[in-house]
């Protein structure tokens, strides 16, 4: 009480107090709203048109601090890139999983995703240990084309730009999410999560089969009620990730080509790569069917065609010049998968002829390729076929409107310590995007899996009835 009276009725303490308000409200009057990036004001304007043209929506759905979030104390950076920043977040938007169920991906503009910025990422981002916002995702049992990443890698085609993937486990405990492949996991029993904000993914993009020897695993009952999210090829996933996309062709990537002369100048018609024989997709059954009526070239190890399995380019160079038909069968019919054979294909000079349980015309352009789905026998889709193949303006018809289509598949690519390289695959591009997005928005998406092995069941693979 003594102290109290005594330093409250001193002058000196008086004056201190008034020099203390002053103070307060001087620097008060500099931080208001506008904040820090007040003082560089013509910077932040001139770039502010694309930001507000672009708001409206954006703002609606994002919490704004996080937005903006630890960038700012970095905002000539900041608005150096915040032009593609923002032109690509309202792409993300229209991108984001809401939109995809809607529509049709090959329409969609995806091109924010297929080109990663060129735009390098300040250094804080790999060394500032502390950077809160930064969001790790970790392929705990990675898929087998995700390369061992020790370092944290940014997903640099990512709207969101603080989520960084690593195949290191040492960072458990700091992962916003952790990524299983469930075709490789042989985990039996569950480790503990870190933290209870932790999301669990489990991943594929091939349908569950009897010969994964392991796929009981995440089926027991200590993998229920764990996992959160669920990210497949099928179209009921939390987040859809498929092998491939089809996408309309760019500008920059719609060349003059003579596409009558590229056409006229294959010697050969139908081709097939067959390497597994005895599929439950009787694949090869429903080629002799229709070798009855027209004559394909089969490759692999099913066909007397031989071509080195190592040799992937050259076989696709080879076909590219040489078939006017492809047939990309897959190994088995089920509901939503469609498999690399058709997506990794398409982008060549020919035209696809698939078979499967996936909803084709739902991801590929109707016109561009034929379906065995759409014909009653083997001997209609022969017919069919032979027409498509003697009658130039229909193949050209179908060929042109491809030609406007390209698509994109896994394309590696290895990322040096702190040298930001893109990654050109889809996964990156779009799924691993999305779980981005989620993880800067868990309370939109909180879930979880109570029974994993049902939603497996849900949807089956199935023997094909069209062997006629
Ligand atoms: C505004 O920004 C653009 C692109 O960053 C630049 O070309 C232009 O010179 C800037 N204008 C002013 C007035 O600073
Ligand atoms: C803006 O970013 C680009 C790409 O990272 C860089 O080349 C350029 O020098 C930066 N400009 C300024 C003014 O910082
Ligand atoms: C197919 O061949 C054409 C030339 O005839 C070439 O322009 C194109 O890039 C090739 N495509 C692939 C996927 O190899
Ligand atoms: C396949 O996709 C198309 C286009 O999205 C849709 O209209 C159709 O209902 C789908 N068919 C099935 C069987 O799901
Ligand atoms: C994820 O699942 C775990 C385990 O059931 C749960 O505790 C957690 O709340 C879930 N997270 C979200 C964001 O839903």
């Amino acid at each position: 009480m003594y102290f109290f009276c005594f330093g409250f009725f001193s002058s000196a303490y008086r004056k201190f107090i008034v020099v203390l308000v002053g103070v307060i409200v001087i620097l008060a009057a500099f931080y208001r709203v506008p904040g820090p990036w007040f003082d560089n004001h013509h910077q932040y304007l001139n770039g502010s048109d694309q930001y507000l043209r672009g708001s409206d929506q954006y703002l609606r759905d994002r919490v704004f601090s996080r937005v903006l979030g630890p960038k700012f104390d970095n905002h000539h950076q900041y608005l150096n890139g915040s032009d593609q920043y923002l032109r690509g977040s309202d792409q993300y938007l229209r991108g984001s999983d809401q939109y995809l169920r809607d529509r049709v991906l090959y329409d969609t503009d995806l091109s924010e995703y297929i080109h990663a910025y060129n735009y390098k990422l300040p250094s804080e981002y790999h060394t500032d240990a502390s950077y809160k916002e930064r969001k790790i995702l970790l392929w705990y049992v990675p898929p087998r084309y995700v390369n061992s990443t020790p370092h944290l890698q940014p997903l640099t085609a990512c709207p969101d730009r603080n989520c960084f993937t690593t195949t290191n486990t040492a960072y458990m405990k700091d992962a916003a999410a952790v990524l299983f492949n469930a075709q490789i996991m042989q985990i039996q029993k569950p480790m503990p999560r870190p933290k209870s904000q932790q999301i669990w993914i489990l991943h594929d993009t091939e349908p569950e089969k009897p010969d994964w020897s392991h796929s009981v695993t995440f089926r027991t009952p200590p993998w229920w009620n764990l996992f959160n999210w669920t990210m497949f090829y099928r179209e009921d996933s939390d987040i859809f990730a498929s092998y491939g996309i089809v996408r309309r062709k760019l500008p920059s990537e719609l060349y003059n080509r003579d596409l009558d002369a590229i056409v006229k100048a294959k010697p050969k018609k139908f081709v097939a790569l067959i390497s597994h024989c005895g599929t439950e997709g009787k694949r090869l059954e429903y080629i002799q069917l229709l070798q009855k009526h027209i004559q394909i070239d089969i490759y692999g190890g099913c066909g007397p065609l031989k071509w080195s399995r190592s040799d992937d380019k050259g076989f696709m160079h080879m076909v590219n010049s040489t078939y006017k038909f492809y047939l990309a069968f897959e190994n088995s019919f089920c509901d939503d998968y469609i498999s690399e054979k058709a997506y990794r294909y398409y982008k060549a000079d020919f035209i696809l002829v698939v078979r499967g349980g996936g909803n084709y015309t739902r991801h590929i352009p109707a016109g561009t390729f034929i379906d065995t789905r759409d014909f009653k026998t083997t001997k209609d889709l022969a017919d069919h076929l032979r027409f498509l193949d003697t009658n130039h303006d229909a193949y050209m018809k179908m060929f042109r409107k491809k030609d406007l289509y390209t698509s994109e598949t896994e394309a590696l690519k290895t990322v040096h310590g702190n040298t930001v390289v893109w990654i050109h695959y889809q996964f990156e591009s779009r799924a691993l995007c999305e779980v981005c997005y989620r993880l800067n928005h868990l309370q939109k998406y909180s879930k979880t899996i109570e029974r994993i092995d049902k939603w497996f069941d849900k949807r089956l693979c199935y023997f094909p009835d069209d062997l006629k």
